[in-house]
């Protein structure tokens, strides 16, 4: 018998025939999400800094449905390429998913290094704006159902000591979907994911060596995993999502409602 709400519209799942861009993807929260709308159905483009590291993600996805386009994310001529593979190489694109984010500096904010300050910025603010202006440019919005997920965090909805600054461009992504949403609808949806710590390598330094502390603070007792935020970000792009955008989805086993921070 099938669960209720599990049941799919057909063998080809929720993304058959639909193009979706999934920025960093090579590994971590990004490579979830590629796994998820490839198994679902969806023809992909998948881009990170590293070819290796695509080559190495795309092994376990079907070849003919998957395109990889290795550049970074702040680049405007990369993120024209990438769009551009998907539109000649795929047949358009439906689907956005604006992952890709970075975090080099630790500290208090009164010690920020305004150059560093900057390229977090470049990376997490202006490269996700960017992306969803080179797709709306190149069509996004043309056929029905289009959608947007933007990658927010925990971090932009209360302080996090020691990733100030992360916190603050989190925020401003999440005002960016919220902004978006109204700008873009009724063509294209746009929502945000706002996880706590996922088990990643970027999240490593927040929970290696005792991560039976950290997760001990989730009513869910544990960290997220990739998967958790695929599950989340497929029902956010796919039609049985269509009434909703301008969302920031919290992702935290309950952290935020148990009183934690990031
Ligand atoms: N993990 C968490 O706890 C957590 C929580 C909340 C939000 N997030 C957000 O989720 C997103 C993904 O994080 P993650 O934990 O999955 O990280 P991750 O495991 O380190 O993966 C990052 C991915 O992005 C790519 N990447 C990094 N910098 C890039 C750049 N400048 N241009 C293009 N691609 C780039 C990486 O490949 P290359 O190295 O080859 O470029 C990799 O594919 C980020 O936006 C992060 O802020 C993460």
């Amino acid at each position: 018998m099938v669960e209720p709400g599990t049941q799919r519209d057909d063998a080809g799942g929720r993304f058959a025939g639909r193009v979706a861009v999934v920025t960093g993807a090579s590994r971590g929260i990004g490579l979830g999400i590629a796994r998820r709308l490839a198994d679902e159905g969806a023809s992909l483009v998948l881009t990170a800094r590293r070819m290796d590291g695509l080559e190495e993600a795309a092994a376990s996805m079907p070849a003919e449905r998957v395109r990889l386009v290795a550049g970074r994310a702040q680049d405007p001529e990369h993120r024209a390429r990438a769009i551009d593979v998907a539109v000649r190489e795929l047949g358009g694109i439906d689907v956005l998913v604006a992952n890709a984010g970075i975090n080099p500096v630790y500290g208090p904010l009164l010690g920020l290094e305004h150059d560093a300050a900057r390229k977090v910025f470049e990376v997490n603010v202006l490269g996700t704006l960017g992306w969803v202006q080179a797709a709306c440019a190149a069509g996004l919005g043309d056929r029905a159902d289009a959608a947007v997920l933007l990658m927010s965090s925990v971090t932009g909805a209360v302080p996090s000591p020691g990733i100030g600054w992360y916190g603050v461009s989190k925020a401003a992504v999440a005002h960016l979907a919220v902004t978006l949403a109204v700008e873009l609808g009724p063509r294209v949806r746009v929502n945000a994911l706002a996880p706590a710590v996922v088990r990643t390598q970027f999240a490593r330094a927040l929970y290696e060596g005792r991560e039976d502390e950290v997760a001990a603070r989730y009513p869910m007792r544990r960290l997220g995993l990739p998967e958790d935020v695929a599950a989340a970000a497929a029902y956010l792009c796919s039609t049985e999502a269509s009434w909703i955008t301008g969302q920031v989805v919290t992702l935290d086993g309950g952290l935020l409602a148990a009183g934690g921070a990031a």
